[in-house]
Formats: C-alpha cells, structure tokens, sequence
C-alpha cells in the first residue's frame, strides 16, 4: 500500500494509537482529597474543537510539532489559537447547536502561568469529571487516562510543569457497550469538561485522603482513618486532628504512611431536623486541612432503617442530572433550587440517579438536612463478564466513596440499577458490594433489584448481598395492570428493608383531560395516589423516591408527548411548573410525618 514519505503523518496507518495514552491510568489510587485544601481554579474559556476522527491523539497535536527534524515547516491541522472558545465547565452539547449530539472526542486548551509557592512543592491536577475517557497532556507530556464520567480524578504535574504551560485535554465521549454505562441508557449523553478543573498544591509529605465518622457501634467516640504521601522518610511522624466545638485536640503517630484514631466526644447527632456540623481541621507537618463534617449513624435493623438509633421513613423523590439549558453542568443555585422542591414535597430525602452527582449536591445537603442515595451508572445491559468492566466499576465506585464518604448527607451506596439477573452479573454486583464495604463499612448497600413477573414476588439473588433492597416498579404504566402491585407486596417477605426507588407514569405539562388518558396529569396524579395507598399498607417499605422530580432530556422517548424528554417529572423540564402529582406526593408527605 502506498505510503506517504517522510515522519510525517505516519499516524494514519496507525490502528491501535490510544494504547500508549492508556499505560498510565488514573483513577482512585491516585485521587487527591480536595477538601479545605486550597486549590487554583482552571475553569474558565478554554480553545475547543469538536475532533471528529480523534486527530488529536493519532497526530500527536498535543507535542505542537510545527517543524520536521531538519527544522522545515510542517503543514499543522492543528491552531490552538484559531479555535473557538469553550466555557470550561459546560456540557458541550449546549453550547453550539452543531454539538447537540457530539459524542466523539472534544479538544480543549489552555495555558497557565505557574511559580513554584515553596521547596518540593507538589501540584496535582483535578477533573471533578469528564464525560467519558480523558487523556491529559501537559506541556506535550501525557500524564494519563482517565475512564468514567462522574467522578473525580486527579494526575499529579510537579514533573511536567514550567513556569508557562499549555494543558491539552481530550474529552472521549462516546457510549460503548463495555463501558459504566454502557451504550444504552435513558438519559442524555452529555459530553465535555463539564465539571470544575483545579490545580492542587501540597507540600512534598501531606494528607493524600482522610475519613472521620462516629465509631461503628457507637454515639460518643469518633473513628478517623489517614493516609498520607510524602517524600521518602515523611510518611512517619504525627498527624493533629482537631474539632474545636467538641474540645477535641489530639495527636496520632503516623507510621507506614497512615494512621487511625478514636477519640471521645460528644457531638449533637446530624439529622435532617437538626443539620449540625462541626469545623474539622486536620495537620500533619506543612500540611492542614478541613471540612465541616456531620457525625451520625445510619443502620439497617431488621426490615427498619435506624438514624441515630431511631426508625427513619426516607420520604423522596429521585433526581437526574439534567437541566434544559445547564445539561450534566450544575451550579449551586441548581441544587438548592432541587432541594427547596424536596422540601416542599415535605420530604426528606433524595436519590440522585443514576449515577454521582457534583460533589457540592452533598455538601448542601449536609447543610440543608437531605438524606441521599448515591448511584454508580452500573445501568441495565453492562457487560458483566468482562473484566475491563469491573475494573472501570470499581474505580468509579472508589472514587465516589473516597469523594463523599466524609458527608453525613450521604446515607445509602447504590451499586446498580435494573440489571437482569445472570451469574456473572451477581460475580459482578458482590464484587461491588465487597468493594463498598471495604471502603466504608459505616453506610448501607443497596441496588434496584428485580422482581419475578410470573410469581409476583420480590426476587432477585443480589438482594442476599444488600442492607437495603431497591425496587424499581411500574405497575399501572408499563405493566397496565395495577392490581399486581399490592400482590406483590403481599406475596414477598424480604426480612430487610426496601426502598421503593422507582415508580411512576409519563405526564405532558398541561395536557389534562380525565385520569383514564396516558400522559395526562390526572393519570399521573390517580396513579400516584393508588401507589402510595399501596405503599402505606406494607411494613416493609421504609422509603420512596418516585420517578422522577423534573421531566428530563432522553434520546429515546420520540412520541409527540415527549418529543425527547422522558415526561414522568413531577415538575416539567422548566423546573417550575409543577403537575396534578406534585401535590398528591406533598400531601402524602406531609400526612406521613
Ligand atoms: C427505569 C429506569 C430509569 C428510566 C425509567 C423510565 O426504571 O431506572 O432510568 O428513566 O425506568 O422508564 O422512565
């Protein structure tokens, strides 16, 4: 075959040009804690091009080579400068219309300015997330890839920085069978550097990742695990864990590069009546941080779920990450804006589907009093038997613990949504929830599980390896017939707790017209009321999170009623018209204290 002269452009016979930017995999094992550190934002206009064939990467435009070995000019495809610009975060689909359905490889650049602030500095670079696979480039070295959408990630730069540098980032955001998700969802993929991206610096030994929480049993002694990096010979030495309010002041010994403690003290449990939160400040060497931490405990007991020992009924509701003009981009107001519609719910609770949200949801919740269930995107069809999967499953369940596992917000770790039952799928889930456990043994694990259609029951073997069972059902919508609901209630005794996390039916905005008539509101609001009737005669189920608070964007849902959307909010996507079923659920609420 003919080939073009030269070095250049030798990448276009190159069939497996990714591989060398997956030898350095980011992931947990590398995720720097950015609580209370201090951290320089690089949000903000960045160069962006939509590379359709991934040239990028297969030419090397990252090494900016505009002249060949003997100094002649190279006829670059390449022009940082001639590019528009993109707003670093954003979901790239909104903001230029011929980007609405981009899933391939978005091109973002920028350069900075960097002056090392002391000796043997370090400094980290942190994605909050990045739709799907991100490979870094900093000053034409690659310092890794990153795969998972939702969850943070960092790459440590003190050896690739100068005092000018341009940062090269390649967002891969296609959907692909074997990634988490797979291929098939029903949400929007939106694509980009759609999350905060920062540059951390620490001095050489620091607090890589800490947790602190109540002692497992216990209501008067905190438990905190550290670990720190450090130059060699620094992982030794004592770390200080203050809490000022509880008059805790002590010391640990750091050896092997970590420590755990348990001190006394007798913190006001966090609740959502009673959102308390103490300043938590923690130091080893040059090193301090802090975070405003919540201390209480959540625990399965029987078929009760118990806060601060008492029996707790979740009143909720479930949440994407979708907004009409923001897409998976969120911001502050966002979120309260969420929070204040739960709170007029009369509710108490949330499950942020299907996948981890930003991390200031959990922040405010802990502020605001919400409990929530966190997801991993291990959604319907994933491909279960293959071990690349699991790895990519695991180190995005990691990161998401590692994320929030200081938040007394967060109440319940979701391995997996919907998935139909099959040997490796239960190898799979079991992996997860060992992983989970092993991570933070202080939370429930639970799942949306199956159910046995044929034998109207509750059946679903992950639900062995889960505190909490999740259940996912639609009668009187995708099944028409309602009258299985209370017979499947009545026919299952799972001896733990279930959550009801999904129900619900397809409503229009405005389009009314008698309850017998699919995605009228009276439809929604009567089968609202039929299932909560349902739900209030079943002992075992201690807590709801309809599907869903806002109608949401889905590539799938192509009938004039939806036009795109999937239509079962409770709230249309201009998250202020609320439907018929928005009261019934406040009422039901409100009534069910
Ligand atoms: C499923 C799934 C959701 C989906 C919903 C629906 O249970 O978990 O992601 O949007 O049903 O069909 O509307």
């Amino acid at each position: 075959m003919a080939t073009r002269g030269g070095e250049y452009q030798k990448d276009i016979h190159d069939r497996d040009y990714e591989s060398p930017f997956l030898e350095t995999r980011l992931g947990a094992a590398g995720l720097v804690s950015a609580a209370g550190r201090e951290s320089e934002t690089l949000s903000g206009r960045w160069s962006f091009a939509a590379d359709w064939y991934d040239t990028c990467r297969r030419a090397s435009w990252f090494a900016e080579r505009a002249r060949d070995s003997r100094g002649s000019l190279l006829p670059a495809d390449w022009d940082w400068d001639a590019w528009e610009d993109m707003d670093v975060p954003s979901s790239w689909n909104l903001q230029r219309p011929e980007l609405h359905y981009f899933e391939g490889s978005g091109v973002y650049t920028r350069t900075f300015r960097y002056a090392r602030g002391r000796e043997f500095e370090r400094a980290f670079l942190r994605f909050e997330a990045v739709q799907y696979r991100c490979t870094v480039f900093l000053n034409g070295t690659c310092l890794g890839s990153h795969d998972g959408g939702s969850t943070p990630f960092c790459s440590e730069a003190t050896a690739a920085l100068r005092e000018d540098n341009r940062l090269v980032v390649v967002a891969e955001a296609r959907r692909k069978p074997e990634r988490v998700p797979p291929e098939n969802t029903d949400w929007f993929n939106y694509g980009g550097l759609y999350r905060d991206v920062l540059l951390m610096r620490t001095p050489s030994a620091f607090i890589r990742d800490w947790f602190i929480r109540l002692s497992p049993g216990s209501l008067d002694e905190l438990r905190l695990d550290l670990e720190v990096w450090g130059a060699p010979g620094a992982a030794e030495g004592s770390a200080r864990l203050r809490i000022p309010e509880l008059g805790v002041d002590a010391i640990a010994p750091v050896s092997g590069g970590g420590c755990s403690l348990a001190v006394p003290a007798n913190p006001e449990l966090w609740s959502p009546e009673r959102p308390r939160l103490y300043e938590v400040e923690l130091s080893y060497g040059e090193d301090a941080v802090r975070d405003r931490i919540g201390f209480r405990d959540v625990r399965v007991e029987g078929e009760e779920i118990l806060l601060n020992g008492k029996p707790i009924f979740l009143k909720g509701v479930c949440l994407h990450e979708d907004h009409v003009t923001l897409g998976k981009t969120t911001d502050e107001a966002t979120i309260r804006a969420a929070i204040a519609h739960l709170k007029e719910l009369h509710g108490n609770y949330l499950r942020l589907a299907h996948y981890p949200h930003d991390l200031r949801f959990a922040r405010i919740a802990d502020e605001e009093g919400v409990l929530l269930w966190e997801e991993l995107p291990v959604y319907w069809a994933v491909d279960f038997a293959n071990p690349r999967t699991y790895a990519d499953a695991e180190n995005q369940l990691a990161e998401l613990v590692l994320r929030d596992r200081n938040r007394a917000s967060v109440a319940i770790w979701s391995i997996g949504n919907e998935n139909a039952d099959s040997d490796e799928r239960l190898a799979f889930m079991r992996g997860l929830a060992r992983k989970a456990r092993e991570l933070d043994g202080s939370r429930p694990v639970s799942a949306a599980c199956l159910v046995d259609n044929e034998r109207l029951v509750i059946s679903d073997r992950l639900a062995e390896e889960l505190d909490i069972v999740g259940l996912n059902e639609y009668f009187g919508w995708y099944d028409p017939d309602f009258s299985k609901l209370p017979r499947l209630l009545e026919n299952s005794a799972p001896g733990k707790p279930v959550v009801i996390c999904e129900f619900g039916a397809g409503a229009r905005s405005g389009t009314r017209g008698g309850a017998l008539g699919l995605w009228t509101e009276e439809y929604q609001a009567e089968l609202y009321a039929r299932h909560l009737a349902a739900f209030d005669a079943c002992p075992y189920i201690r807590g709801i999170s309809p599907w869903i608070l806002y109608d949401f964007r889905s590539p799938r849902r192509l009938n004039a009623f939806q036009a795109g959307f999937n239509r079962k909010g409770l709230i249309d996507a201009d998250r202020s018209t609320r439907k018929l079923a928005f009261r019934v659920l406040a009422e039901y609420y409100a009534k069910r204290g």
